[in-house]
């Protein structure tokens, strides 16, 4: 199971003690949210940031790019040395080629859908996807309701998963409940955010066990 840290949601004044934190307490991957304002109505981390990130931790760190033409903007997450980079269909018009031009540059791809994205719409982009997620929430914000109707796309992915050769992860809302639940229904990895890992009260170590062990808290 890969547990991702959602970086927007830790303590910025104190980053690199967080980031080392959790990288010593098991996250797998550091997942760090980037937002234009245009895409999504929010702006949260950066570039700046994002290196900040990479000084402090040799694990992955993926960029989920909430941002209008992200093809414009990939090379500057590639050149600060990040290993995954996510874009949004609904905000790229040639995402094949982007996908392309990340694998060329020895990234992973990722391909991040929103609720109201099918599988229909992307199932050309799957080919060139190492990662996908889906948005079990509207992106931008920590802290929202999960969207029920998304469980459906996500047991569909993950009836394709083996063919296409991706992982699954989801996005949104992952409580330890509902890591446990789409764990067992085929879900390779989780983004956590404030449901699961940050202002939980304890321990990040502590939750990352727990998750892996399928208990509530
Ligand atoms: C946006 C973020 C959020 C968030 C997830 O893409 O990745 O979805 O931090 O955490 P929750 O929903 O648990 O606050
Ligand atoms: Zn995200």
């Amino acid at each position: 199971m890969l547990l991702c840290s959602s970086m927007m949601c830790a303590d910025f004044g104190a980053l690199r003690d967080e980031v080392q934190v959790l990288d010593t307490a098991g996250v797998d991957i550091f997942h760090c949210d980037i937002m234009d304002g245009t895409f999504v109505p929010n702006i949260t981390m950066g570039l700046m940031d994002v290196k900040a990130i990479r000084a402090a931790t040799d694990k992955p760190i993926d960029c989920h790019l909430m941002v209008e033409n992200p093809s414009a903007k990939v090379d500057l997450f590639l050149d600060a040395g990040v290993d995954i980079i996510y874009i949004h269909p609904e905000s790229e018009r040639y995402v094949v080629k982007t996908l392309a031009h990340i694998k060329e540059r020895g990234a992973s791809t990722g391909l991040v859908i929103n609720p109201d994205t099918s599988i229909e719409t992307v199932s050309e982009m799957l080919n060139l996807a190492d990662y996908v997620m889906v948005m079990t929430v509207n992106p931008g914000f920590a802290g929202q309701k999960f969207i029920d109707f998304t469980a459906k796309k996500i047991d569909r992915l993950a009836a394709l998963k083996d063919e296409y050769g991706f992982k699954l992860m989801i996005d949104g809302a992952c409580s330890p409940a509902r890591v446990r639940e789409f764990s067992a229904r085929g879900v390779d990895g989780f983004v956590l955010g404030t449901s699961a890992l940050f202002g939980k009260g304890k321990p990040y170590a502590e939750c990352l066990e727990d998750l892996r062990q399928g208990k509530d808290y």
